[in-house]
């Protein structure tokens, strides 16, 4: 892994987690694809980085997203390192989102990455080699309340990318799933921007809800400093170089805490731990 002149992928790379990961493959010697809708950021990247090619795709657009596919079908050097990270999440109780965020959300966060890797796929079993990375979380694994659409989005990729790596493994590609824990990076904000004024919409009934479990949020938080993205970065190029990578990589603030809770109780308890972490034990509105 990590010959000079192999193509990657990163998918989401204007900000964050995927341009650091961006910049440490192409510094490997890595052909690096970055894509994302801020092409300005994309492009300011490849005037820095040597070997950086800029796609602007917006992954939330079907017909975008297979016009990108076609260009990555008909690259003369196939994708060999697929990083897909591109991702963002809305906020907000199951019944506050609207079914339109919910499809957009699970449009940029699973299907677009489905589609991407399926067009990367013809040229890895060609090789039979290569390395996808999928981005999921820890709520992959769990949820936090009054933030399940994501949660949900994240479950799907973990799912896909079981399957992938079990159907994959004879054919030398492997499949890697990261899971981060809270990491500073711009995805906070473009979060709260995505899911707009909750509290001017939502019924009465659900304001002491949100109240309640944000102060429980608020307070598993205080103290705690963030991450940058160079910690997941870091860990995705340990996973690409790795000659036996693992299934799966954590890292982050509360993923030992609520990965190993989440693996060790059965789902009355952790159902019971959760609640009470967000401070909605024994709550009646
Ligand atoms: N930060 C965290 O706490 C955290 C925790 C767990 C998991 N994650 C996951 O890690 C991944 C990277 O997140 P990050 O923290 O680095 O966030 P970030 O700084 O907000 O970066 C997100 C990237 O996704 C791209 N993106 C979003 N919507 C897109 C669209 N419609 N089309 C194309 N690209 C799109 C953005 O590019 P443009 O806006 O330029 O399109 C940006 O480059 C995500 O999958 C996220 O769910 C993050």
């Amino acid at each position: 892994m990590g010959e000079k002149g192999q193509t990657a992928l990163v998918t989401g790379a204007s900000s964050g987690i995927g341009r650091e990961t961006a910049i440490r493959l192409a510094e490997k010697g890595f052909q690096v694809i970055v894509a994302a809708r801020r092409i300005d950021r994309l492009n300011k990247l490849a005037d820095q980085v040597q070997g950086i090619t800029p796609k602007q795709v917006d992954l939330s657009e079907p017909e975008n997203i297979e016009s990108f596919c076609k260009y990555l079908s008909d690259l003369k050097d196939p994708v060999t390192v697929l990083i897909n990270n591109a991702g963002y999440s809305v906020r907000g109780a199951v019944e506050d989102v609207s079914l339109k965020d919910i499809r957009r959300l699970f449009e940029v966060n699973l299907f677009a990455l489905i589609r991407v890797t399926q067009a990367c796929l013809p040229g890895m079993r060609g090789l039979r080699s290569g390395t996808i990375i999928n981005l999921s979380s820890i709520v992959g694994k769990f949820i936090f309340p009054m933030s399940g659409v994501y949660a949900a989005s994240k479950h799907a990729v973990e799912a896909i990318s079981d399957a992938l790596r079990i159907e994959l493994r004879p054919l030398g590609i492997r499949v890697v799933t990261i899971r981060p824990g809270v990491i500073a990076t711009e995805f906070n904000e473009v979060g709260i921007q995505m899911t707009g004024d909750l509290m001017s919409r939502t019924d009465p009934d659900y304001k002491t809800v949100y109240e309640t479990a944000g102060a429980g949020v608020g307070k598993m938080f205080a103290g705690i400093s963030l991450p940058g993205p160079d910690l997941i970065a870091d860990t995705i190029i340990k996973a690409v170089f790795s000659d036996a990578p693992r299934a799966v990589y954590s890292a982050g603030p509360m993923s030992d805490e609520f990965l190993g809770q989440r693996f060790s109780l059965d789902d009355d308890a952790f159902d019971r731990f959760m609640t009470d972490k967000v401070g909605l034990t024994g709550l009646k509105v």
